[in-house]
């Protein structure tokens, strides 16, 4: 007799379906994770029509649905993701898929896209790195990429303008502070309500760049 071999379910990425994950559904957002940003909005109201806007760690790009919204066919916005993109969309809305990281590669990208020495009104990230379950490497390894987002700022971001940042905090991360002080004069930790309760990730704002 021949046995059948029962075919095993590939490991699904856990999805959470909370209000947020329907609300996003019905309102055609391909995140949840856009609440947070508009929450953000809300309160401090970092994004105004017309802004050149870079966001970081965009895909699936709910970030950029809604910030398209407000900028409207005036401004500008870049979207970049080490994943692979699969939007079409307007004439001032690009998407490089780059790693962060490789800052050599992706600097000339930027540049063919922004006019000569032009420079981002805001730049917003939502990077988060693949998690491991300990809160203490998952931290260190979030606080690297928003190093290197402060780096990309020293170049693209315009003086005086505003950097929003998405860290796993677990424990003291003056590591990222300390590199936050050297560039903008204040920053603010704020945690929207669509960050679940269990969750160790918080926004930061970097306020008033310094050069
Ligand atoms: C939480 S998701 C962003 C969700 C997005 N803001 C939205 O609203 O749809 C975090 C993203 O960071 C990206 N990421 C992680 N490491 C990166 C790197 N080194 N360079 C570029 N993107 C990276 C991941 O690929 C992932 O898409």
């Amino acid at each position: 007799m021949i046995l059948q071999q029962k075919r095993r379910k590939r490991p699904q990425p856990f999805i959470i379906k909370d209000k947020y994950f329907h609300k996003a559904k019905k309102e055609g957002f391909r995140a949840r994770s856009v609440f947070k940003l508009e929450e953000i909005q809300k309160t401090f109201e970092l994004i105004h029509p017309q802004m050149k806007v870079c966001d970081i760690g965009a895909a699936p790009w709910s970030f950029m649905q809604f910030i398209k919204r407000i900028i409207k066919e005036w401004g500008l916005l870049i979207g970049i993701d080490i994943k692979k993109i699969d939007i079409i969309w307007w004439k001032n809305i690009y998407t490089l898929v780059h790693n962060i990281f490789e800052y050599d590669t992706l600097k000339p990208k930027i540049r063919e896209i922004l006019w000569s020495e032009e420079k981002f009104d805001v730049i917003t990230s939502d990077i988060a790195p693949n998690t491991t379950g300990r809160k203490d490497i998952d931290q260190y390894a979030s606080v690297e990429l928003n190093i290197e987002i402060l780096k990309f700022g020293d170049e693209f971001l315009k003086k005086w303008w505003n950097l929003l940042l998405k860290v796993f905090k677990w424990e003291d991360f003056s590591d990222l502070t300390k590199e936050i002080k050297k560039r903008f004069e204040r920053f603010i930790e704020y945690k929207p309500l669509a960050c679940r309760d269990r969750s160790f990730e918080e926004y930061v704002i970097c306020i008033n760049k310094k050069d």
